[in-house]
């Protein structure tokens, strides 16, 4: 495979080429939290699955807009899951929760974008279904890297592993 790594955030990696773009997931990851692991995982497949079903020939937006609510529902789940821990084990974090709050604010506005595309017919909604789904895989690149292993050891003296 040819593909080009345009974005590398530890070992994580996006690669992108005129038949792949992909998220992968990979162990240098870990914010050392089996159930946060998870679910960034879970994260990468449903941004990945938008991908794929974009590049398909048929009829991808039909299967698309489940995607797209699906990734919004996860989010939504998954910062709330950190947010809740963060409480639960007192070691709140305002700065890392005020970018959860610009993260979905702009996941938003992108969602509405591909939303209203698809649902108008636009040629343009595939675009609008990518530039969504690589968002959130690029900014978790860096979230977890560089914002989410901050709780590592907060979560982990409290027993979660
Ligand atoms: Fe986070």
């Amino acid at each position: 495979m040819s593909a080009a790594i345009v974005m590398q955030a530890g070992k994580a990696r996006f690669c992108y080429n005129s038949r792949t773009i992909m998220f992968e997931w990979v162990e240098t990851m870990s914010v050392g939290v089996a159930e946060m692991d998870e679910q960034h995982r879970h994260l990468f497949m449903l941004v990945n699955q938008i991908f794929e079903c974009t590049s398909r020939a048929h009829d991808p937006l039909k299967e698309a807009h489940p995607l797209l609510d699906s990734v919004m529902d996860y989010n939504m789940y998954h910062v709330r899951c950190e947010e809740e821990h963060m409480h639960e084990f007192g070691c709140v974090d305002l700065v890392h929760i005020g970018m959860h709050r610009w993260y979905e604010r702009r996941v938003r506005s992108l969602f509405q974008k591909a939303s209203a595309a698809i649902r108008g017919g636009d040629p343009q909604a595939p675009a609008h279904c990518i530039a969504m789904a690589r968002f959130v895989g690029e900014w978790h690149l860096k979230h977890i890297e560089m914002t989410d292993k901050r709780y590592t050891s907060c979560f982990n003296d409290h027993g979660l592993q």
